[in-house]
């Protein structure tokens, strides 16, 4: 793949925990596997004063912290840090912007850049300064002529709005000044290589893309687990947000989609959120009735996970002590179209639960006549052993891999039924470690390549589905039901998965 030449990248928000965590690492490491050539400018951008030199040390500390001090490059790092610069702005203040623009492009042909080289704006900020950074970078003249769109490109991380209304007034405001196709907004599940797997799995072999609908799937589960609850002070953040917003409306709705979808004609970016979007439009409730029969919410109490003590949510640093904000979500929901008709997808995602686990579980229909069954007994305790219904698992982190679960006669005079598995594990394919998210995406709005972002349509119909669910939560006075920190949620997501004789998967 072709190095990136002639970029510049204008990271808004340097001083935040995103920039040293996940941005200036990805930056690095594509800077080391020579993907980005060092002629690439990146300019951390905030609010205090600081040298380049304060802010490349500074940089280098978190990242060094991150890679271990053993395995951090520290050859690798000066040619990197040669291209690392800072500039104080005040994001919010227009009239500041002429300034950026002079010493974006002072810096640039510093690094032998050309006046037509293309920039890459990173809002790594709050929401509240995407519109007005837009709004600094049209006053400055950094939005280039619509004929030459592709010179300007924004990238915007989440939260995109906290219901349908705000993520369209996000929308139509950086309309105002920016084309679509200049905008990216950012979910790094998308930039997970086992996430962007799942379409080369399905797309790139022919035998199960015939068995993935209402004829042999049984049902599908989605999980989003996690283990940890507020770590430092996230709690200030996730208690406006909840697991609805912070995970279920991107992260789990982009796994239904890459699951659910239809084959793109091409595989291109229009063509594959095309197929995207039509999930989200045929996106239905999972049962009738009140919004209780098919989502439910939860919040961790006091427990232990990893068998050490958990707070409760409530106890956590700055969330409220009555906080009725949910941290496990589940919900049954169908879509309606020829190929899904009829088949549950159970959606779920939760804090503090027993592990980290993300995966697609499809479990397919039992066989039509069960012929094979047998007694097991154990001392006087016998079972009645039958076929299981077929499972593929597609495991995206951690321990990466793809299960295919099926019976098997176990070896001997009868006809005795073993469950068994065969696994395709990442880390027993593939020596080399796989790509961090960011790196991924980061390289791709280099490239102009917006396959792996969000469309606004996309958006818009992931808020139309999940803001009613939102308002009956928040408008009603009643709490989401406890669990246990380190159980997997609340009893009634149990009995909305019982609906289909089914059990969540519990993984170990
Ligand atoms: C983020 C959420 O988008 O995704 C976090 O804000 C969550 O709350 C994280 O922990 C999960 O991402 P990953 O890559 O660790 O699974």
């Amino acid at each position: 793949m072709a190095t990136v030449n002639d970029t510049t990248i204008l990271i808004f928000g340097a001083s935040g925990d995103l920039t040293s965590r996940k941005l200036i690492p990805a930056l690095f490491r594509l800077s080391q596997q020579q993907y980005l050539s060092e002629k690439c400018p990146i300019i951390g951008v905030a609010r205090r004063p600081k040298s380049h030199d304060e802010f490349r040390t500074e940089m280098k500390e978190t990242v060094r912290a991150r890679v271990g001090a053993e395995k951090f490059d520290d050859a690798a790092w000066e040619i990197f840090a040669k291209q690392l610069f800072y500039q104080q702005l005040d994001i919010s203040n227009s009239a500041e912007y002429t300034g950026l623009n002079k010493s974006t492009s002072e810096i640039e042909a510093s690094l032998g850049g050309s006046e037509h080289s293309t920039r890459v704006v990173y809002m790594a900020t709050t929401p509240d300064l995407f519109a007005p950074a837009v709004e600094g970078l049209h006053e400055a003249g950094m939005i280039p002529p619509r004929e030459e769109d592709s010179r300007l490109r924004v990238v915007v991380e989440k939260p995109f709005g906290r219901d349908l209304k705000s993520a369209q007034e996000l929308t139509v405001q950086l309309a105002r000044r920016l084309q679509e196709s200049q905008i990216y907004r950012i979910d790094h599940y998308l930039g997970k290589e086992t996430v962007q797997n799942i379409l080369l799995f399905r797309f790139g072999n022919a035998i199960f893309e015939p068995l993935l609908n209402r004829n042999h799937v049984d049902h599908i589960q989605i999980t989003v687990a996690e283990s940890q609850g507020m770590e430092g002070a996230r709690g200030g953040y996730y208690d406006t947000s909840g697991a609805m917003r912070d995970v279920l409306q991107n992260h789990v709705l982009q796994l239904l989609c890459l699951i659910a979808m239809d084959p793109p004609s091409l595989f291109q970016a229009r063509e594959i959120r095309d197929e995207k979007m039509k999930v989200l439009q045929a996106l239905r409730p999972g049962n009738s009735g009140p919004i209780g029969n098919w989502a439910i919410r939860g919040q961790y109490s006091a427990g232990l996970v990893d068998r050490q003590p958990a707070l409760a949510y409530r106890e956590e640093q700055r969330v409220s002590p009555t906080s009725n904000r949910e941290t496990y979500v589940a919900m049954r929901v169908a879509l309606d179209n020829w190929r899904w008709a009829g088949v549950p997808f159970y959606l779920r995602t939760g804090k503090r639960l027993p592990k980290q686990l993300t995966e697609v579980a499809i479990q397919f229909k039992n066989p039509p006549l069960n012929l094979f069954s047998t007694v097991e007994c154990d001392g006087d305790l016998c079972d009645l052993v039958e076929t299981r219904p077929n499972q593929l698992i597609l495991r995206i982190q951690p321990q990466e891999a793809i299960s295919l679960r099926f019976s098997t006669k176990r070896p001997g005079m009868n006809y005795q039924v073993q469950p068994v598995s065969m696994d395709f594990a990442y880390d027993e394919h593939f020596d080399a470690q796989l790509p961090e998210a960011y790196e991924r995406l980061l390289l791709d709005v280099m490239r102009g390549d917006s396959t792996l972002f969000t469309r606004s349509d996309e958006l818009e119909a992931a808020w139309r589905f999940v803001t009613p669910i939102l308002e009956a939560w928040e408008g009603s006075s009643s709490a989401p039901e406890f669990y246990p920190a380190g159980t997997w949620g609340p009893a009634a997501a149990d009995r909305l998965i019982s609906d289909s004789k089914a059990l969540w998967r519990a993984p170990r």
